[in-house]
């Protein structure tokens, strides 16, 4: 009987237990506190800080399952899903780590053992072939000479590029961390074929899978150019389970292992597809483990961050179920059975199927106009294109203007053999994103130039001043260690009260000083685990090493505090008036108003909006008080905190509750009671990205000038029309009547006029060469009945040309209109242009009527002159009969 899925990572656990492992459960798939990484791609990403860190070191060997996805980043295998047998979004990766514990020849008789010995996986050894790097002459020998596996299996593999250590076989976690030597171990499906390994290494045997990677962590990488060595030496292993399985199971597809091949069975039940080999049914399968382990980690479909990998996870998997024939705007309906399935292997999922189910919906519902525009536009470029290749900017087109992924479009370009400039679609993005410098602004510090290892105590939540000493300057990024009046700089302390900008709370303001200098700051930011402060010396200087003592801008701060609590009011009674499917996304805190984003797919209606005013206010006259606690993850979750699950948290959390009316994991800084805030008040919601809506409002005095702004205003239109506000509809309704009946009376009015000056300057009409011309100057007449005297007068006159002018206070209209007849001779438009030429003017028009306007007329009657005299020349030599 070959083993299951759950029976292999089972197996692999045990043998590691034997051997003296703590098995650990998989982390999040959301890397707690590391910056450099978007999702977990690596068993070893939960360990980083045990690498690096002898002192953080918990354990000394440890084995896992866990949860990985490869979708953006150092790591990225999307678009490569369904596309080969082997490649996944998410995954599970069996690891063994070992910090400073065993080293290179355990790990690797570990790892021949489990894989070889007829009480574990019983692996036929000739099927085992291993490659080392290039240099690691230690690792050769314990294969050759310790396990024994012979040289025609052993494979050295060295750097590409001769750039050092850009190997198959030197593995690096990211742009940063955790690096070095690798041995992998592989299995040759075919050794009858016994055949060349090298050109596996060059992707040209497929009969070779890479099982196993055994990581020799030596080195941290801390920037591009450079590595250093680390303190100890460690251990890192993965091996992909679903891999193992396909090898075990003896399937030459990962989509053919058990758990696979019954997801796939269920798909192609609900398409058109019987083939199980089709590659949208390998591609749905995958995604749609991706999608439910990312939404139970509470990220939600959005334009940004994590969110947008999710999203763009979700529209592939749309496209190829459309593909399969399951119709648009259904696939939510079999997402059910699906998670039915996947759960069955893991637990912890269930109870969020409905989460899962709802999130899917609204994303598809979103997404089919997208996909139906995008398709469309995408398909009209494509037969535009003659080389075979799709510009990078109509890609960037697609994305900007409709959300339609780069990588879908990818993918439907790849299935039409046509390549895509994905290189200028990068610069386009980069273009826009300087244009508009959407940077996120906590993003910013990722990048920015101060990089300091350091820690920085805030003791600013009870304290509003303390005694602390300079442990770092900044001044125009350089570290310096004088900073003197009048420089402006950042100062890292080795304790504060200053709040640094986090969790959507502004960074206070205040000041450094000691003795006479004086530093003022002007914000407060994080740097790693360290807080910047940052402003200028106004007066004295300050050295490093020296004492000082900080201060906060009280006030500042506690309008701030005042905003921070409203903000959880806000954020609790949104939930209780929309619905659980409200999640934060994010949140502006500042001294002067609060902004939250949240998903909600619909537009909240007016009385929903005052429905969360009054259960807001309620709760801030109930003057509660807001607690602070500190408790463990474990019991905050029991306590159902909320939180923005995206971050990950320490194991003991700090809990802001306002009674039993929120309760949230918080770093923030709050007031103390709810009374404080006085008074909340909505004053926009605005749609930010599909289904994410932002709310802006105004507490404390803030509110209160707002409301009397809205009254002011309201006076000012009672003023104008002269009623009382109570009044205001019946005023404006009557209004709207009256002018509709003054406009039907000058209408009428109008028309009489019409046809009275009609009369009145047919009397004008000349004749040109036996063609009627009539030129005639208004004052100040209305503008568009002079168009429907032009149209009269052709009716009543079949052969006619017509120049009037209407001369307002500042400017001049003049309108031209020429029967069909005679545009062979002349045209609307000649005559029109030869105005606009001696005026300086503007206009157009056709060959029948054009149009032009002036405020530059010296001397009409002379334009006039000219314009007839040329008439007369466009006549001149007219033979044919006209009507009269
Ligand atoms: N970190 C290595 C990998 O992901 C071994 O676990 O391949």
């Amino acid at each position: 009987m070959k083993n299951t899925t759950n029976e292999i990572r089972q197996k692999f656990l045990q043998f590691f237990q034997k051997k003296g492992h703590t098995i650990l459960p998989s982390s999040s798939l959301i890397p707690k506190n590391d910056s450099t990484l978007l999702f977990t791609n690596a068993g070893m990403n939960q360990f980083k800080d045990f690498f690096l860190d002898p002192k953080k070191k918990k354990y000394s060997r440890v084995a896992t399952s866990q949860h990985c996805l490869r979708t953006g980043g150092k790591h990225n295998d999307l678009e490569n899903v369904g596309y080969t047998e082997r490649h996944h979004t998410f995954f599970e990766m069996l690891g063994n780590f070992s910090f400073n514990d065993y080293f290179k020849k355990e790990a690797i008789i570990y790892a021949w053992e489990l894989l070889t010995s007829k009480k574990w996986f019983n692996i036929d050894k000739n099927k085992l072939w291993v490659s080392v790097y290039k240099n690691d002459e230690e690792t050769y020998k314990i294969w050759l000479n310790i396990v024994k596996v012979s040289p025609n299996h052993i494979i050295k593999v060295g750097d590409k590029n001769n750039s050092k250590y850009n190997s198959e076989n030197f593995w690096q976690m990211g742009e940063t961390g955790p690096c070095g030597p690798c041995t992998e171990i592989f299995y040759n499906y075919d050794t009858k074929k016994n055949d060349d390994f090298s050109k596996f290494l060059e992707n040209k045997n497929e009969n070779f899978i890479e099982i196993w990677n055994i990581v020799f962590i030596e080195y941290n990488r801390i920037s591009s150019t450079k590595i250093i060595p680390l303190k100890y030496k460690s251990i890192d292993t993965g091996m992909g389970l679903e891999r193992i399985s396909s090898v075990l199971q003896n399937v030459k597809s990962n989509y053919k292992i058990d758990i696979f091949k019954k997801l796939i069975k269920q798909i192609s039940c609900f398409s058109k597809i019987t083939n199980l080999n089709n590659i949208s049914l390998k591609i749905i399968s995958d995604h749609i483990r991706s999608c439910i382990f990312l939404i139970y980690e509470n990220i939600s479909p959005s334009n940004e961050h994590r969110g947008y990998i999710l999203r763009r996870i979700i529209r592939r998997m749309l496209r190829h179920a459309y593909k399969i024939g399951i119709k648009k705007n259904s696939f939510y309906k079999i997402v059910p059975n699906l998670i039915e399935n996947i759960t069955e292997n893991f637990n912890f999922l269930k109870g969020k199927e409905k989460k899962i189910k709802e999130i899917l919906k609204i994303e598809e519902t979103q997404f089919s106009e997208t996909l139906e525009k995008g398709l469309k536009i995408l398909n009209i470029e494509i037969k535009k294109i003659s080389n075979q290749e799709i510009s990078g900017k109509t890609i960037f087109y697609l994305y900007d203007t409709f959300g339609f992924p780069a990588d879908l479009a990818s993918d439907i370009c790849r299935e039409k053999g046509i390549k895509v400039d994905l290189n200028s679609y990068y610069l386009e993005k980069e273009k826009q994103k300087k244009q508009s410098n959407i940077g996120n602004k906590f993003y910013k510090n990722f990048n920015n130039i101060i990089n300091i290892n350091d820690t920085c105590n805030f003791e600013g939540y009870k304290k509003n001043t303390i005694k602390s000493s300079i442990k770092y300057i900044y001044v125009k990024k350089k570290i310096v260690s004088l900073i003197s009046e009048g420089e402006e700089g950042t100062i890292f302390l080795d304790k504060t009260c200053f709040y640094p900008e986090s969790g959507g709370q502004i960074g206070d303001i205040g000041q450094l000083y000691y003795k006479k200098s004086r530093f003022i700051v002007e914000n407060t930011k994080k740097y790693g685990n360290t807080i910047g402060h940052i402003g200028k010396v106004i007066t004295g200087s300050f050295e490093i090493n020296n004492f000082l003592y900080t201060k906060i801008d009280k006030f500042y701060r506690n309008q701030i505090e005042i905003n921070h609590s409203a903000t959880h009011l806000l954020h609790a009674a949104l939930r209780k008036v929309l619905g659980n499917i409200v999640t934060q996304k994010g949140s502006l805190i500042t001294n002067t108003r609060l902004r939250f984003d949240f998903s909600y797919p619909k537009i909240i209606s007016l009385s929903n909006i005052q429905k969360i005013e009054n259960v807001i206010n309620t709760e801030i006259y109930k003057n509660n008080s807001i607690k602070v606690q500190y408790c463990s993850l474990e019991e905050a979750k029991n306590k159902k905190a909320m939180a923005l699950f995206e971050n990950k948290y320490d194991s003991i959390v700090r809990v802001v509750s306002i009674k039993n009316f929120s309760t949230e994991l918080c770093g923030g800084t709050h007031t103390n009671r709810t009374g404080n805030i006085g008074l909340f008040k909505i004053i926009a919601q605005s749609s930010i990205s599909s289904g994410i809506k932002r709310i802006e409002a105004l507490t404390q005095s803030q509110a209160l000038q707002f409301l009397h702004n809205q009254e002011s205003e309201i006076e000012n239109i009672s003023n104008i029309l002269k009623t009382k506000s109570t009044n205001f509809k019946e005023k404006i309704n009557k209004l709207i009547i009256q002018v509709k009946n003054l406009k039907t009376q000058v209408h009428i009015f109008q028309e009489k006029e019409n046809k009275y000056q009609i009369k009145k300057i047919i009397s004008n009409i000349e004749k040109i060469k036996g063609v009627k011309l009539l030129i005639n100057v208004f004052n100040n007449y209305d503008y568009n009945s002079l168009k429907l005297i032009i149209d009269q007068l052709k009716k009543d006159f079949p052969s006619i040309i017509i120049v009037l002018i209407n001369k307002n206070n500042n400017y001049f209209n003049i309108i031209a209109g020429v029967t069909k007849d005679l545009t062979n001779y002349l045209t609307a438009l000649e005559i029109i242009k030869i105005f606009i030429k001696h005026t300086n003017g503007k206009g157009g028009g056709k060959n029948e009527i054009a149009e032009s306007v002036s405020s530059n007329v010296i001397n009409l009657s002379k334009i006039l002159k000219i314009i007839k005299s040329w008439i007369y020349s466009k006549l001149e030599n007219k033979k044919d009969n006209i009507h009269e």
